[in-house]
């Protein structure tokens, strides 16, 4: 399972990325709002920190200007991943944005027929998110379920699922049980995944046992 981290902190990111264990990143517009920096120079720092996609969302909603955003944010650099709302101009935008081998990853998925479109448009992620699925009273991870067994029926679908909107570890665990190939994390969600007190507390208990001994071995 790949990790994307949802964030345009590039402090969180640089400390994440260090661990070797983000896969790539996600942004939106408002996590760009959120960070108070200029949206392109933000994108240039982060494909710099991570080599894998990174995703730049456009904010035109309609056809000819969300493409003319989509290709200027694909020349920033080899791994801007183009995100496009689910809409009938977002697809058609993936399209021909898939037509020019650009990665595009289709976000504010909510149903699993608006899934099945995003992978004939041709996208290389399709954002289902789970988070605000569940803040309504509607079982976000159901969703991801029926994405990737439907996605399963289809082998000439190459679209990956990308579990966004993740809010627990809980929600990774359950994306890794279903089998999606991709969740996006904020930080803390990431951090939180490290810890367990046991780890804490056994790692303490060998320590204090280990300096009894008097050796060290370096
Ligand atoms: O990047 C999209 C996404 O993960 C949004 O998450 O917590 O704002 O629903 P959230």
């Amino acid at each position: 399972m790949k990790f994307f981290v949802d964030t345009a902190d590039v402090d969180a990111i640089r400390d994440l990325a260090d661990t070797g264990l983000v896969d790539g990143v996600t942004t939106n517009p408002s996590l760009i709002a959120k960070s108070g920096r200029d949206f392109v120079e933000v994108v240039q720092e982060i494909c710099d920190i991570v080599d894998g996609p990174i995703s730049a969302e456009v904010t035109a909603t309609e056809f000819d200007a969300m493409l003319e955003e989509g290709r200027k944010l694909a020349k920033i650099h080899k791994n801007i991943t183009v995100k496009v709302p689910l809409t009938r101009d977002g697809l058609k935008t993936c399209k021909a944005l898939s037509g020019d081998g650009t990665m595009v990853n289709v976000t504010l998925c909510f149903s699993a027929n608006q899934a099945l479109l995003a992978a004939k448009a041709g996208a290389t992620f399709i954002s289902p998110f789970v988070g605000r699925l569940d803040d309504i009273g509607t079982e976000g991870m159901q969703l991801i379920d029926d994405i990737v067994q439907i996605y399963a029926n289809y082998p000439d679908l190459k679209t990956e699922v990308l579990v966004a909107s993740v809010r627990s570890p809980m929600h990774v665990l359950e994306a890794a049980k279903i089998g999606a190939g991709v969740a996006t994390l904020p930080p803390d969600v990431l951090h939180a995944m490290f810890k367990h007190p046991l780890t804490d507390k056994g790692l303490d208990a060998f320590l204090a046992d280990w300096q009894k001994t008097g050796q060290s071995i370096l």
